[in-house]
């Protein structure tokens, strides 16, 4: 018989090395786990000297640097035992490729014009995949915190240039393009965030409109207005829907321990997805309100131990 021993329990929760000690949001996660007699930590996920195996589980939380070593994240993620969540689904939401996935699979999504740089895109043909009418956003596949993120206006010359210029960048760098219509009911009703853990939806937040115009590019994320918001039923039932298709993609039956789903509006006022974000989401626990976001994070994690 294996005897388990009183050790006290390790959670690393894995953060960047510019917020050491975690996102502010996340840092309340130490004590709710302090309360259920498990130690918690930040550990950053890309210091050389951390032993992962000493971790009962690793929680990805604050890794918002990522983005342009995506390659080597998902290593370390591949080398860390045990992980959430795990390295298969930090592959998969990583790009937002996954988009088409779900909207293959009836999820409504914004429509989106894909550009990969294996096809050599000259800058005319970029140009003609821009839309005619309507701004419009420029963005890479593999982002985060709206980073190299630019809302483009057809009708003036001078932003189209622009746009064809930020599309033709991140091609050259190797880098997949989206071109996406701006949605502008982001400008009067922002971004619903739907947060969910171990499946179960808990709150919302509001996100307020980010882009004014080309790419703003410092800094680690673009500086972001949130309130409280009730999500209705329709954007419930949306956001489910993307997880259900998320999980059945990656042949998963355990839930995913946290999910935040990103919803806009359309024009006729139904939602559909933005961003389905599984790897590093703010879960913006300080907007629950009664939801007990916090505790059910908590509990989700000791169930996992
Ligand atoms: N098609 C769009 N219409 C309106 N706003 C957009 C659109 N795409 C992106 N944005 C804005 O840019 C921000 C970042 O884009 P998003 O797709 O969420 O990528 P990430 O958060 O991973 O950088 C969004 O929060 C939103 O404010
Ligand atoms: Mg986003």
């Amino acid at each position: 018989m294996t005897t388990t021993t009183d050790r006290q329990q390790r959670v690393g929760l894995a953060t960047c090395s510019v917020l050491p000690d975690l996102d502010p949001g996340d840092r309340p996660i130490i004590g709710a786990l302090a309360d259920r007699g498990v130690t918690a930590e930040p550990v950053v996920w890309d210091d050389p000297d951390v032993d992962w195996a000493a971790y009962d589980l690793v929680v990805v939380r604050s890794t918002w640097d990522y983005s342009p070593r995506r390659d080597e994240f998902l290593r370390w993620a591949d080398r860390v035992p045990r992980l959430a969540n795990p390295a298969d689904v930090l592959r998969w939401n990583t790009d937002k490729g996954y988009l088409r996935t779900l909207e293959a699979a009836g999820v409504p999504v914004i429509p989106t014009i894909w550009l990969d740089p294996s096809r050599h895109f000259s800058k005319r043909a970029v140009h003609t995949r821009m839309p005619a009418f309507g701004d419009f956003v420029v963005k890479p596949v593999v982002s985060a915190g709206a980073q190299d993120t630019g809302r483009y206006q057809p009708v003036s010359a001078q932003s189209r240039g622009l746009a064809i210029q930020h599309a033709v960048e991140l091609l050259d760098g190797g880098r997949a393009v989206m071109i996406q219509p701006y949605v502008t009911s982001v400008d009067t009703a922002g971004e619903t965030c739907l947060v969910f853990v171990d499946g179960q939806f808990r709150h919302a937040a509001r996100k307020n409109a980010l882009l004014t115009g080309p790419r703003p590019t410092a800094g680690l994320y673009q500086e972001e207005t949130m309130s409280a918001v009730e999500a209705t039923e329709a954007q419930i039932e949306v956001a489910t829907r993307a997880l259900d298709v998320a999980r059945a993609e990656l042949g998963r039956t355990e839930q995913f321990l946290y999910a935040r789903v990103d919803l806009v509006n359309q024009d006729d006022g139904t939602p559909m997805l933005i961003e389905l974000e599984l790897t590093e989401p703010s879960l913006w626990m300080q907007y629950a309100g009664d939801a007990k976001t916090l505790d059910a994070l908590a509990d989700a994690i000791v169930a996992r131990l």
